[in-house]
């Protein structure tokens, strides 16, 4: 998730972070919130608001075009307890200004049930606990091209 600092209009992503700012990877933004000062202001982070990003789909789900392929999780194996997914069917390049920087399980309602942060010169790859859950989506977010979901997936029994 992406979060607008309201005092500065600073913007922390927490599936980035901010190395520069000396905000480790994997720093969620509850941690920020007690420990670090935001980046832009200095104030505290207690006052920003979470960015909705655009949920990107397929325009057409049988036939991907070179950017939904690069960039919509693909399963690569799944049974009743477990996904496991790359981005995207043809793995999305690697770079240090444009990479897949988060890949996350969706539940029905939209929510997210896991994210898995890819650290910068990781292969975008991921496994997800999906037991319990009779419809999922799998989404991805690359630091160029924003965030995409492969749509409703069915559990397998
Ligand atoms: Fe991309």
């Amino acid at each position: 998730m992406r979060f607008l600092c309201v005092n500065c209009s600073y913007i922390y992503d927490e599936a980035l972070w901010d190395i520069a700012e000396g905000i480790e990877a994997g720093t969620s933004v509850d941690q920020i919130q007690e420990d670090i000062l935001c980046p832009g202001c200095e104030g505290s982070f207690d006052e920003f608001a979470p960015i909705e990003d655009e949920v990107l789909y397929a325009e057409s789900p049988e036939n991907h075009n070179d950017t939904e392929r690069e960039h919509i999780p693909y399963v690569l194996y799944q049974d009743h307890e477990k996904v496991e997914v790359s981005v995207g069917e043809e793995i999305h390049p690697i770079s240090d200004d444009h990479r897949i920087t988060g890949i996350y399980l969706i539940d029905e309602h939209g929510h997210i049930v896991e994210e898995v942060f890819i650290m910068p010169e990781e292969e975008p790859l991921a496994e997800f606990d999906v037991s319990g859950l009779d419809t999922f989506e799998l989404r991805a977010s690359c630091s160029k091209h924003g965030l995409w979901s492969t749509g409703l997936i069915q559990a397998k029994d």
